[in-house]
């Protein structure tokens, strides 16, 4: 089962259509999207092709454009010259570049490439379009709290239209590594801590880059990154090694990047890192065995950033050369920004170190997919300075980012029903660096997006109240440094309202790429100010700014409300009023679960029992807990408050057994006993009791969103296969072992909701 079905209000807004997707009929159909077809004009142009102009086509160079966000987000490399680049363009020694700048550049490069060179081959632009292009949606770990598939496939899709009218034919997303440490930095680009998730997420993403069709001037080509395990760095240190069982890498970490190929993505990119002592970008039998041998995968694969040639620096590569052999013997068709493809392939095939046909089969996935694109139809078809700016930053595609925005925020607590404000009538103070200013708004990995074109929170909180004179605003403190006299300022503010809104976590920067963190708190000087304002006595509606879920301490846990609210993109202080006061009823879930310190990373709901654990309840000696902290999550996987008041009821299973060839059905009431209407993500969970290998404490096999009015209940049903009870066993392969299961309908990862168990009878 894949039973992500939706309520059918839910239905109406689009929701979970690629849940459903994935486990239909028409997905076999669809699995058509990921074949590729070659041209009969390709061989024959292989065939006149120099050994130096088939390597070009397999080297990708960040964009050299003076200035150009390639060169600011990346250290510059070889080519920083934009003539040069030209040069190379006209010369045949260039498949495309990256995070270039906008369609003039592209134009200029497109024409020497198309016009001057020997063989006429256009080139592919790419760039990171992680989570919008010039409007920013939610980054992507908050899309998944909106646990609706189908609002990332918008967004993307979105993104794709305002891109590739800029000239952009190829994303470098989904980033689809599954996250289980919150102290690694790069989270913020996925889609959370559980598998299903990601799967779900993955799917979305590249339907929506992709469409259905490559060769459309509204979408582009998506790339399933980075294969694989990225996020299962140790200790969550960004680049660091993975040294991991081939059960845990299948069952959990390979899951997204496989329904992302199944989805139709026809890229994918080699991860940095390691595993169990190969590194991805020379590693055959993950680059080749499985992703074709296994999977049949039939695009191409491109290095990360200099990934080859970093194969010298962790020692396992003797210099360039080898790198370069490796890296392509393994399976990696394209080299980007070390240069060391196009600088040693033409000579390790004449030295018969590297077949030729290998080259040739490399070539020839590069050229169809160029094909596939379009390009050498009209290789100028995404090329369009007026289409560039007439699709940046429409009103629709803003509207969009502000309902994402909104679905991606979680309510964490709120004692009293402290929320929603009222529009009038009550003096609010907010307090915090992220209260406002165009700054941190659109969030990390965000190349061609403006803070200065997104909504601040104060901005967004004057629109919404009554008297904008109601609001007060101060700084208080700096991200990282205290600010001289601010915390008395703010104090001071706070003093004089009747409810604190206190804007405070992380900036941009302190997530992402190279971002680890050893303490995933509050930095200290915001935590003070959070102290001083809490000793007011006044209520204190936190608002988190975040990319990783965060150990919540003192006055900032003790709040009374807490909101979830990320990095939100172009429309975050509308999306954010929106849920304050009350426009919209708070219905997104945590993706990754808050711990209660950070010592306890990494924290995942899906954890394995142990031979001890703490029941629930006192710590014991001698069970499975840290010095004082249950191992328990602050706020878990799945959970997240609505401003209805939502009860569990009347669970019923079909039968107390099932077949294996068989299927359960599982209902369960959902009733809003509230006097505001809420969606409520209704989640089933499963446990294997007894197993020939441990199986997880809980697992999420699917979930609903509904809508529910004031007093209104909704049964909920489910319908569990074996498949659902499968996991990869002693023999390398997934089984399903008869026995007794564990399952809840429940609000959370840890929550109790209802719970029943069921045999599975052989
Ligand atoms: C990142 C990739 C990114 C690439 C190009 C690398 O540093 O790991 O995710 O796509 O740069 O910008």
């Amino acid at each position: 089962m894949l039973d992500t079905r939706i309520s059918r209000r839910a239905m109406l807004m689009g929701a979970g259509a690629a849940a459903a997707w994935l486990a239909s009929p028409a997905r076999a159909l669809l699995q058509a999207v990921g074949k590729v077809q070659v041209p009969a004009f390709v061989d024959p142009l292989i065939s006149r092709m120099t050994l130096e102009e088939k390597a070009g086509q397999l080297s990708l160079m960040a964009s050299a454009w003076g200035g150009g966000a390639a060169l600011s987000l990346n250290p510059p490399g070889n080519g920083s010259d934009f003539e040069q680049q030209v040069k190379e363009a006209r010369e045949g020694l260039l498949t495309g570049v990256f995070n270039g700048n906008g369609a003039r550049m592209a134009r200029m490069l497109q024409s020497a490439a198309v016009n001057q060179s020997r063989m006429k081959i256009p080139l592919i632009f790419a760039a990171d379009i992680i989570h919008g292009h010039r409007t920013i949606f939610p980054v992507p770990l908050a899309e998944v709290a909106s646990f609706e598939p189908d609002l990332a496939r918008r967004t993307a899709e979105a993104a794709a239209f305002e891109a590739s009218g800029a000239g952009i034919d190829w994303t470098f997303s989904p980033m689809v590594d599954v996250a289980r440490d919150q102290r690694w930095g790069r989270g913020v680009e996925g889609g959370g801590e559980d598998v299903l998730m990601g799967r779900l997420f993955a799917a979305a993403r590249v339907h929506g880059f992709q469409g259905t069709d490559l060769g459309s001037t509204e979408h582009m080509l998506a790339c399933i990154k980075h294969f694989a395990a990225y996020g299962a760095a140790e200790s969550g240190l960004d680049y660091n090694v993975v040294d991991i069982s081939e059960r845990r890498l299948r069952e959990v970490y390979l899951q997204p990047y496989k329904a992302g190929f199944d989805a139709g993505a026809l890229s994918a990119m080699a991860s940095f890192n390691e595993i169990n002592g190969v590194p991805s970008t020379g590693n055959h039998w993950l680059q080749t065995d499985l992703l074709r041998g296994e999977w049949g995968f039939q695009g191409f694969v491109v290095s990360d950033y200099t990934g080859d040639e970093e194969m010298i620096t962790a020692g396992y590569a003797k210099d360039g050369r080898d790198a370069a052999k490796l890296a392509f013997l393994a399976g990696v068709d394209m080299s980007m920004q070390s240069g060391l493809y196009r600088q040693h392939l033409p000579d390790l095939v004449r030295s018969g170190e590297v077949p030729q046909a290998l080259v040739d089969t490399s070539v020839r996935r590069v050229l169809a997919l160029k094909a596939m694109l379009g390009l050498f139809d009209d290789p100028f078809r995404r090329i369009d300075e007026k289409r560039e700016t007439a699709r940046s930053l429409l009103p629709k595609t803003r509207a969009l980012a502000r309902e994402a925005g909104r679905k991606a925020i979680v309510l964490l607590k709120n004692d009293g029903d402290l929320l929603p404000l009222p529009r009038s009538g009550k003096k609010l103070a907010l307090i915090g660096p992220f209260a406002e200013g165009a700054h941190d708004l659109v969030g990390p990995w965000v190349v061609y997006g403006d803070d200065a074109k997104a909504v601040d929170l104060a901005t967004g909180i004057r629109a919404a109240l009554a008297s904008p004179k109601s609001l007060v605003v101060a700084q208080g403190s700096g991200v990282e440094q205290p600010l001289s006299g601010g915390i008395a300022k703010a104090v001071a503010a706070a003093k004089q309202a009747d409810v604190v809104l206190l804007a405070i976590g992380e900036s941009a920067n302190m997530s992402g790429e190279a971002q680890s963190r050893t303490e995933i708190v509050i930095p200290a000087s915001q935590q003070k100010l959070a102290e001083a304002v809490a000793a007011t006595g006044k209520p204190v509606v936190v608002i988190l700014k975040h990319g990783r879920a965060f150990a919540l301490e003192g006055a900032v846990a003790n709040a009374p409300a807490i909101l979830a609210t990320w990095f939100l993109g172009t429309e975050t202080g509308n999306a954010i009023a929106d849920v304050l006061f009350g426009a919209y009823s708070p219905s997104g879930r945590l993706p990754a679960s808050f711990p209660r310190r950070s010592g306890q990373e990494p924290y995942y709901y899906a954890h394995k029992p142990t031979g001890r654990p703490n029941p629930p309840g006192e710590l014991q000696p001698y069970k499975a807990h840290f010095r004082g902290i249950p191992n328990s999550a602050l706020y878990p996987f799945g959970h997240g408050l609505t401003y209805g008041k939502i009860d569990y009821s009347s669970l019923a299973l079909g039968a107390p057994s099932m077949p294996m060839n068989g299927s359960l059905q599982v209902a369960a009431t959902i009733t809003n006993r509230g006097t505001r209407a809420a969606e409520e993500v209704v989640q089933l969970y499963i446990h294997d009791r007894v197993a020939s290998i441990t199986q997880p404490v809980r697992e999420l096999k699917a979930f609903r969103k509904i809508a529910l009015a004031p007093g209104q209940s909704q049964v909920v049903r489910f319908t569990v296969t074996a498949a659902d009870l499968a996991f990869y066993g002693l023999a390398d392969k997934p089984v399903v072992e008869p026995g007794t299961f564990d399952l809840w309908v429940a609000p959370s990862a840890e929550a109790e909701g209802l719970h029943g168990s069921f045999e599975l009878v052989a």
